[in-house]
């Protein structure tokens, strides 16, 4: 059985249908990318994992339980973190402040050098307010946010990588490779289609509301489909 499964997804805002019908699969410490046009609904659909929007239709399952549907103060201990598009940053708190009323769990210390060590540049901006930090330190620490409450077992990023510089977005690609190295799968939206199906180990295309391919990543990054209608690329 696969970590983490979603069968015949559906959800929307209102009148308008935007999930359609998505299966989906992640396997333990497994690295997906989710690609695919601006509006394509790659974000409803990890809100609608997350619990933030609930489903019309279809199932969720982590580690072997339903959660579809999920309250959002339970995702964590069911199993889930979320990391939304534009990070979720509470301006007016400190790095240090952020971590600190974002842990859940015991030796908060210990959990913080960790996160420090991963993304050294947050040391230097620990009393620094969030709405002060550059856009890449910004990122970080929306990162660091969720995975400073480890153990869990999926991780869901949406655009990690959107408006950063190179050495930035090196970074952030960089600490994919340490989470999966810890035994975190990954489920990865990115606008930065090249370099998320260079990381990932599968990776599924969205568009309208449905997913219309699905392979591993170098060999969607070697279609020339892909590479004309998703990488813009020849
Ligand atoms: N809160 C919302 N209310 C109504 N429509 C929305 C909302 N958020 C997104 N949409 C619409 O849903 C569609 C999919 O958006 P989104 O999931 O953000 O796409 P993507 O993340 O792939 O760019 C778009 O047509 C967008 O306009
Ligand atoms: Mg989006």
């Amino acid at each position: 059985m696969s970590l983490f499964t979603v069968a015949a997804l559906e959800s929307g805002y209102a009148d308008q249908h935007i999930v359609k019908r998505v299966d989906m699969r992640v396997e333990r410490a497994e690295v997906v990318a989710l690609i695919g046009p601006n509006g394509a609904g790659k974000s409803t659909l990890l809100d609608t994992i997350a619990g933030l929007l609930k489903p019309r239709r279809g199932q969720v399952f982590l580690d072997g339980c339903e959660i579809t549907g999920i309250d959002p103060e339970k995702t964590l201990s069911a199993g889930l973190a979320y990391v939304p598009q534009a990070g979720n940053i509470f301006p007016t708190l400190t790095v240090y402040e952020t971590l600190q009323v974002c842990y859940r769990r015991d030796r908060f210390a210990a959990a913080l050098e960790e996160m420090l060590e991963l993304f050294p540049r947050l040391r230097q901006r620990l009393r620094t307010r969030a709405g002060l930090l550059s856009g890449g330190e910004r990122q970080m620490l929306a990162i660091a946010r969720a995975l400073i409450n480890r153990p869990f077992e999926l991780l869901l990023m949406d655009e990690p990588s959107a408006a950063l510089s190179v050495d930035n977005v090196r970074a952030i690609f960089e600490r994919i490779a340490w989470i999966r190295q810890n035994g975190i799968a990954v489920l990865l939206v990115e606008q930065n289609a090249v370099k998320a199906l260079q990381v990932c180990d599968r990776a599924y295309v969205m568009e309208n509301g449905g997913i219309v391919l699905e392979d591993t990543g170098t060999a969607l990054l070697g279609s020339s489909v892909v590479r004309e209608h998703y990488l813009g690329i020849r």
